[in-house]
């Protein structure tokens, strides 16, 4: 079955509802094999199960829902910049995972359903940005997440991006983050570069930037292994903010950074694009 739905539609199929938790809407997709929901604020995956199995995602129990701040855990989309804005008064990680998003396609077969989102920006956002984006969700025994930003200025533009995936882990102090060694590690806490050598054991707070474009992680957990690829990519974040600073964030539960692990596929360094050209970032996920 194949069928293709217009931007602001409700929409109800046999494996999709828009349902809503408190003040959040979100779409609910129910397959034989899978089951996801994905918030219209933030564009945002906060859950995906595949057959029978626990959540893949991590949410924080007091994740903020109402709109007033990025929803803590799932899949936020860090876009048109990662990290602090350069420009003062505008908020970490860009506007994307502050957007409402809609569905402008479902595409669903008995394995797998994609779905491309859109977000709307303000009107006056709209006259300054430079890049339209959409985003291309495909769930099936393994997850894919694409971003496709598309210059619509005339000029050269540049931005910066991440996927920020967190993933639910059933222990931190037994979790280790294979695949990388030998790529450079820049430390956001320490200023520090050093080479990884071996695996990464994520043991205190932990604001990791391992620049790599072709080195992809497996997190080993126990018994859990995820297993993430990617493409488009300069550089692989790896973060926890550790006890004390969970304490500290309001939306974050205290003792949540025992159980949760951010490995992000992102840009921290500007992808330069022509006008009318297109760059895709892509995370791929299984379990
Ligand atoms: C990570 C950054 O990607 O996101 C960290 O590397 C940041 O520096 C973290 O603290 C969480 O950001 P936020 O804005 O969601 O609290």
């Amino acid at each position: 079955m194949l069928f293709a739905l217009n931007v602001g539609m409700i929409m109800e199929h046999k494996y999709l509802t828009v349902s809503n938790d408190g003040p959040l809407t979100y779409y609910h997709i129910r397959h034989s094999n899978f089951e996801a929901k994905i918030s219209k604020f933030g564009g945002q995956l906060l859950s995906f199960k595949a057959s029978n199995q626990k959540d893949w995602l991590w949410l924080s129990n007091s994740a903020v829902k109402d709109g007033s701040k990025a929803i803590r855990g799932g899949v936020p989309i860090c876009w048109p910049w990662f990290g602090p804005s350069s420009e003062p008064d505008l908020s970490q990680h860009g506007y994307a995972r502050l957007a409402q998003w809609e569905i402008t396609e479902f595409d669903a077969t008995e394995d797998l359903v994609t779905l491309r989102l859109e977000p709307t920006f303000s009107e006056a956002l709209n006259k300054k940005l430079r890049y339209s984006l959409h985003q291309t969700i495909t769930l099936s025994d393994r997850l894919e997440i694409a971003l496709t930003t598309t210059n619509i200025s005339d000029e050269e533009a540049s931005f910066t991006q991440a996927i920020h995936s967190y993933f639910s882990i059933q222990d931190i102090f037994e979790t280790e983050v294979m695949g990388l060694s030998g790529c450079e590690l820049y430390d956001q806490l320490s200023k520090q570069t050093h080479i990884v050598d071996g695996a990464i054991k994520v043991l205190n707070h932990t604001d990791a930037i391992v620049r790599t474009n072709d080195r992809t992680p497996i997190v080993i957990s126990e018994n859990d292994r995820i297993e993430i690829g990617g493409n488009g990519f300069d550089s692989i974040v790896i973060w926890n903010p550790w006890q004390a600073l969970a304490t500290e964030m309001s939306d974050f539960d205290d003792n949540g950074y025992r159980n949760m692990l951010c490995v992000e596929m992102a840009n921290t360094q500007p992808v330069r694009l022509a006008p009318g050209k297109s760059h895709t970032l892509t995370q791929s996920i299984c379990r």
